[in-house]
């Protein structure tokens, strides 16, 4: 799963780990700088045990915060550390980090050197094929060359540039086109290397014939949209049966009656499933129990469980 920004937190990632207990999951995109001064660092690296494998994600163009950040994280079990050179936000790119640095490869090599002398754990980038007019064949193979003389040998690359004026985030992720052919390129040209494939996929088929040809996938918006996806995938690859969607929502039940007991509440864990029924009868009514209910009822998570049931009463009867 894709790191994401204010949906692959905690709460998600428990919800992923349920439908795919072995994708690899990532974080949210933390600073190394945010890291560094935090008076808790410890509350960024919070995670439940389910959860592993975890890679932590951090953003910076520092290599002396980055080394202090990865640091500070090593104690708290991530499988991996990964810095991203994809964001095109313009916050991001006024703090100097995420997808300006692709025309930077020697910064970046000073930063993964950095985050490698910190840590015994494998470090990895996530990156674009490019950005604005940097050539995708001379510069994206320049960019890899240079950074691999640190010795990390992991790449997710995100197969559209990112156009760093004038396009938000947003239309950074879908405006510039897709070019699955110059990954797979990079893939081929260097086999000893592991290139896993992200952006724009979204269907089952797809991504299966994808996994064949790349070391990986990384699959962002479509599986947080359409979670299911997940456990099909997961059932897929190792030949295990389909979990039922019944024990996912009863589980998750039991996991936000922890995260009440905690001080916490219903909406933080249910925002991330409102796509669990997508094409199925009772999808919409889940989504607005779970979606708008769960804002008035914060503290009860029977609604996790008395919606499920309905929907699975909806779907019976329509079988029947
Ligand atoms: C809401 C949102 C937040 C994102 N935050 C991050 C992030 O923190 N770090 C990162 O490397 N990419 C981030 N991305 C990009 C995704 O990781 C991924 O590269 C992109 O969405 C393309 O994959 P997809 O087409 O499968 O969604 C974010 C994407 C979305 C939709």
């Amino acid at each position: 799963m894709a790191p994401m920004m204010d949906w692959t937190d905690r709460h998600c990632r428990y919800f992923h780990r349920l439908l795919a207990p072995s994708a690899l999951l990532f974080t949210e995109m933390v600073t190394a700088e945010a890291i560094c001064y935090a008076e808790n660092p410890e509350r960024f690296f919070e995670h439940h045990s389910a959860e592993h494998p975890l890679v932590l994600q951090v953003g910076g163009s520092e290599p002396e915060k980055l080394y202090q950040a990865i640091k500070l994280a090593d104690e708290f079990g991530f499988s991996e550390f990964n810095l991203n050179v994809g964001c095109p936000s313009t916050r991001v790119q006024s703090g100097h980090f995420g997808a300006c640095l692709m025309e930077k490869p020697e910064v970046v090599h000073d930063c993964l050197f950095a985050m490698k002398e910190a840590t015994e754990k494998p470090v990895s980038v996530k990156c674009r094929i490019g950005i604005d007019d940097m050539d995708i064949n001379l510069g994206l193979d320049h960019f890899i060359q240079e950074i691999s003389k640190t010795g990390i040998t992991v790449f997710y690359i995100h197969a559209r540039k990112a156009l760093l004026t004038g396009l938000s985030p947003k239309e950074n992720r879908s405006i510039p086109p897709l070019n699955y052919e110059r990954v797979y390129r990079l893939a081929i040209e260097n086999p000893e290397k592991t290139i896993i494939l992200n952006g724009g996929l979204n269907n089952k088929e797809d991504i299966i014939s994808k996994q064949q040809q790349f070391h990986g996938v990384m699959l962002g918006r479509a599986a947080y949209k359409t979670p299911f996806i997940l456990a099909e995938l997961h059932s897929h690859a190792t030949g295990e049966p389909l979990i039922e969607k019944h024990t996912i929502a009863k589980n998750m039940a039991n996991y936000a009656d922890n995260v009440i007991e905690r001080g916490g509440n219903l909406r933080q864990v249910t925002r991330h499933m409102l796509g669990l029924f997508n094409g199925e009868t009772g999808a919409k009514y889940w989504r607005k129990q779970l979606g708008e209910l769960a804002r008035y009822q914060p503290y009860n998570s029977d609604l996790i469980r008395e919606t499920a049931e309905f929907c699975f009463s909806k779907i019976k009867r329509q079988v029947a």
